[in-house]
Formats: structure tokens, C-alpha cells, sequence
């Protein structure tokens, strides 16, 4: 399916590894131009070789520690500086913490600030130029708010997920379309910490129908379409991709 991304341009954080890295190289593939951000400075640079060599459209890289109060005005900035505009922005970055019930303040704070806050704020200093544009699709990467423990950071994507309904009520006028993604347990570092393969397999057996973990491409190929302008008239929705681990009621 022609899903004319070509010519685009795209912001996504978390681009090093995991779903951010599908979802780099998927757009990068669709002729997407990609300021690619995260941390780690090998990994970006061999996610641009990657890219390179499958006849992708090379990313633009940007090394930046998200938590940093600076980091929205600098991606922000790297952005428009190297892109021109920005019609497609990837709020990705994230990391699950679990906490115990009694949990200290600053691990609250880390999560909310990393999974919720930095978000908002990166959304915030992009906004204006897609309204002033009358463009833009934004996809945030949230978690699943059926755990029956305390997750930190999903506690903080429910946050996003309410948020992204609201920005999406306000910011259809102007053509720009909200939306948000929920991975079930898809393959990352991020969910390795939690399951070794014997684990993976019995949780996998017993709580996903499609009976495994998804792959982080299963995550971008529909990030990829959310985005598109195929997809322009869906917007402050949750797409889920996770093989059948949540049973919702009709
Ligand atoms: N995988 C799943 O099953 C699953 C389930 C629910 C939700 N999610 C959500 O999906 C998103 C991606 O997760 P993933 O599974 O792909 O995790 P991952 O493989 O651990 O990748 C996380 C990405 O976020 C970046 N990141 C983390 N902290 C950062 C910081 N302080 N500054 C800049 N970048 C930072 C990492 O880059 P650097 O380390 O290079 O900075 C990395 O690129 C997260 O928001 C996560 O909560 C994933």
C-alpha cells in the first residue's frame, strides 16, 4: 500500500534501540526524513548505517539525554534547524519501572518526567509550527493500563494516553491528528529485563492468543500507518498491537 510518506519529515526520541529504531527505519524506508534522538551515539550511528545500506533515507542524528530540562527546546530546535518543519513527531522514548507499593519520590518523579513530561513538553515546542502549518500527525508510544502491579511508567502513559485525547479534540481544526499506540510485550531490551526465554514462553502460552512476544517491526508497521496520510481521518485513538493479551469488552 502507497502510504506517500515520501518527502516527509519526522521527529522521533528513543530512536537508538527498540520500537523507536522499527519506527526510524520503517519511516526512513517510506522516504522519511528523520531527526533520530536518543542517548547512545553508536547505536544512532548504526541505525544510519542500516539504513544507508537498505536504500532508506538517511537520518538526521541527535545525541540528548531526554531527561534533561533543556532536551525539548533542543530537539525542538535540531529539528527545525535540519528539517526545515516537522509534519510527524514519535513521542517513544520511555522505560518501565516497577516500583513497590511504598515507593520513593523520585523514582515517581523520574517516570513522570521521562514517560509523561518530556513528551508534553517536546509536543509543545513543535505544536505552534504545526498549527501555524495547518499539518501534522503525533503518535505516542503508551503501555497497557491492565497491570496488576505498580509500573511507574505506565502509570505515567495513562497520563499521555488522557492528554493525547484532549490535544486531539483541540487540534483537529488544524489538520494535525493525535493518536496513541499501545504495545502488549513486544521483543525489546526494555521487556527482556522481566523474561528470560523460559518465561517468555509459559506467560506467552498462557496470556497472548497469538502464543509469543511481538517483534518491534509488528509496533512500527502500524506507527507507520497511524502517521500516514492514509490515516488522516483517525485521530485521539489507542491502536493496540499486542497479539490478543487484552480481552476487551465489546
Ligand atoms: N517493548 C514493550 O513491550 C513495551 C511495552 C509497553 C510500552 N513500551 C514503551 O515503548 C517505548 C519504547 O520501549 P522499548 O521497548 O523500545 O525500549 P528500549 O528497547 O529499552 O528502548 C528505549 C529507548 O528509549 C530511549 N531512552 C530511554 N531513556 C532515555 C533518556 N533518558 N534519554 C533519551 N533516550 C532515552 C533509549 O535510548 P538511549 O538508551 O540510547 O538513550 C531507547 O532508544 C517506551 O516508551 C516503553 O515504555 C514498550
Amino acid at each position: 500500500m502507497e502510504l506517500y510518506l515520501k518527502g516527509k519529515t519526522a521527529v522521533v526520541s528513543g530512536a537508538s534501540q527498540g520500537l523507536g529504531r522499527a519506527i526510524t527505519k520503517e519511516l526512513a524506508m517510506e522516504g522519511v526524513t528523520v531527526l533520530a534522538t536518543a542517548r547512545n551515539e553508536a547505536l544512532l550511528h548504526a541505525l544510519r548505517d542500516e539504513i544507508i545500506a537498505a536504500g532508506g533515507t538517511a537520518p538526521v542524528l541527535l545525541v540528548q539525554d531526554f531527561v534533561a530540562p533543556e532536551a525539548p527546546q533542543r530537539i525542538a530546535a535540531a529539528a527545525l534547524t535540519n528539517l526545515g518543519h516537522v509534519d510527524i513527531l514519535i513521542n517513544n522514548a520511555g522505560r518501565s519501572r516497577p516500583l513497590d507499593v511504598v515507593a520513593p519520590e523520585d523514582e515517581w518523579a523520574a517516570s513522570m518526567t521521562l514517560d509523561f513530561d518530556r513528551h508534553r513538553q517536546l509536543t509543545q515546542e513543535l505544536l505552534p509550527h504545526m498549527i501555524e502549518r495547518r499539518q501534522g500527525s503525533i503518535l505516542n508510544i503508551t503501555s497497557t493500563y491492565e497491570l496488576r502491579s505498580i509500573n511507574a511508567s505506565a502509570v505515567a502513559k495513562a497520563s499521555v494516553v488522557v492528554w493525547a485525547k484532549q490535544l486531539a479534540g483541540q487540534l483537529g481544526k488544524y489538520g494535525i491528528t493525535v493518536n496513541s499506540l499501545q504495545p502488549g510485550l513486544i521483543d525489546t531490551a526494555n521487556i527482556r529485563r522481566f523474561f528470560n526465554a523460559a518465561e517468555r514462553r509459559q506467560f506467552a502460552s498462557q496470556e497472548i492468543a497469538l502464543g509469543d512476544f511481538g517483534d518491534p517491526q509488528d509496533v512500527a508497521n502500524m506507527a507507520t500507518f497511524l502517521v500516514s496520510p492514509r490515516a488522516k481521518y483517525i485521530t485521539g485513538t489507542v491502536a493496540v498491537v499486542d497479539g490478543g493479551m487484552r480481552q476487551y469488552p465489546f
